[in-house]
């Protein structure tokens, strides 16, 4: 008998992502990568962040290196219900948890609603770690088709219909890895779905504030949860992730979730046997962060410098590929996601692209790992968060010379 052949039954049901075995050939020195997830790190605020952690480490340092409550430091519970109020949602301290990031947010509603075997409905292709950690659970992933308008509801309201769903699991605004946005149309009749069948939305939105419409007036997409008062019944079928990480920093590892109250309860009682609290110190940083006005200049930048590099990647992508790729430019977010068409005898093969372009020093994520099933073997993501417009022009330069080599 080994040790390994006494783990657990369900480490059977997830393998480790190929994504992580691609990201250890990204070492090589010289390489552009266009693979990776993270924001860029240059746009952390750090003067503020630093500013905030004196504050949170003078006064209430005593407070925020002690436990803490499992709901949250109540100092951020009450900022994020302020902040929430900003972008439409009406939602009290107690309303909402703070989460060690959303990635901790989706691992508490696995924990509280999956069974084995239980069916679970994402968009065709969705976050990789969310497909991982439901599996975990037991769930059976079923994907739902997307378009350049995110989801299609009929096909998804066919699927519900057909499977039963326990939850559904949606990224509407600038989804990860399909960039793609729903449209506000499509959102509200996903809530008169949830209400119809009584099934859960997972609402995640880590990427919506990261919107590249530069006009005055423009905002963030609306979120489900904000239009959920528009269609009455669906508050008690929506539970929201939000995430500090694209927009303030990642390493902080600070979410929240907000959910029916029966749910919050039941996630709040998992999350105590999990990690107790999410860091008091975390959470300290973040509530003084967010009081002290600084995010909404600092997200300026951010937006401006992203909408510029997508802009360049789209360009760039247009003059090395023309027909041989097609994808739906991101409105928002870190990524663009695109086919190989074929068109003309050209190739499809992402597989050897992927091998031949690490070859040539740059670096892609192909698309197939982002499927639950029938993954589209022509898809690839690329971000364009980390690499500044120099490095983008160069990295897809290389990209064409790979695929033309293939
Ligand atoms: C769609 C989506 N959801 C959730 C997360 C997790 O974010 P965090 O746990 O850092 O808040 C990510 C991170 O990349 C993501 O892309």
């Amino acid at each position: 008998m080994t040790l390994e052949s006494t783990f657990a039954k369900r480490l059977g049901n997830v393998e480790t992502s190929a994504i992580r075995e691609l990201f250890k050939l990204l070492a090589k020195p010289g390489i552009i990568s266009f693979a990776g997830g993270f924001p860029d790190a240059s746009m952390f605020d750090i003067d503020g962040i630093k500013a905030a952690t004196d504050k949170a480490l003078g006064d209430t340092a005593g407070a925020v290196l002690q436990y803490g409550a499992t709901e949250g430091y109540n100092p951020l519970r009450a900022g994020l219900s302020k902040h929430m109020a900003t972008k439409g949602v009406t939602v009290s301290p107690e309303g909402l948890i703070i989460t060690t990031g959303s990635q901790q947010a989706l691992d508490l509603i696995g924990k509280t609603m999956i069974n084995e075997g239980d069916n679970v409905i994402v968009e065709a292709p969705t976050f990789l770690a969310t497909i991982q950690c439901f599996r975990l659970y037991g769930a059976n992933i079923i994907g739902a088709p997307i378009d350049g308008h995110g989801v299609q509801v009929d096909r998804l309201e066919e699927l519900i219909k057909a499977h039963k769903p326990k939850l559904v699991y949606l990224i509407p605004s600038f989804g990860n890895p399909s960039g793609a946005l729903l449209s506000m149309e499509r959102r509200k009749q996903i809530l008169a779905l949830a209400v119809k069948y009584k099934t859960l939305i997972v609402e995640d939105d880590p990427y919506g504030e990261l919107y590249f419409d530069a006009s005055a007036t423009a905002v963030a997409p609306r979120s489900m949860l904000s239009m959920a008062s528009e269609v009455p019944g669906s508050l008690d079928w929506l539970a929201f992730a939000g995430s500090f990480s694209k927009v303030m920093s990642p390493g902080l590892r600070v979410g929240w979730l907000i959910a029916p109250p029966a749910l919050l309860a039941k996630a709040t009682m998992c999350k105590q046997f999990s990690d107790a609290h999410t860091s008091n110190l975390s959470q300290a940083i973040a509530a003084n962060y967010l009081a002290s006005g600084s995010m909404p200049a600092a997200l300026v930048k951010v937006r401006k410098v992203y909408a510029a590099r997508a802009k360049t990647m789209e360009t760039c992508l247009i003059a090395e590929f023309g027909d041989a790729m097609r994808f739906t430019a991101p409105k928002g977010g870190m990524f663009f996601w695109a086919n190989l068409t074929g068109a003309r005898g050209q190739s499809t093969d992402v597989a050897a692209l992927a091998k031949a372009a690490i070859a040539n020093n740059v670096a892609f994520v192909p698309g197939a790992p982002f499927f639950a099933h029938d993954a589209d073997m022509t898809a690839l993501r690329f971000s364009f968060a980390t690499a500044n417009e120099d490095l983008i022009r160069e990295g897809v330069t290389r990209l064409g010379q790979a695929f033309r080599s293939i």
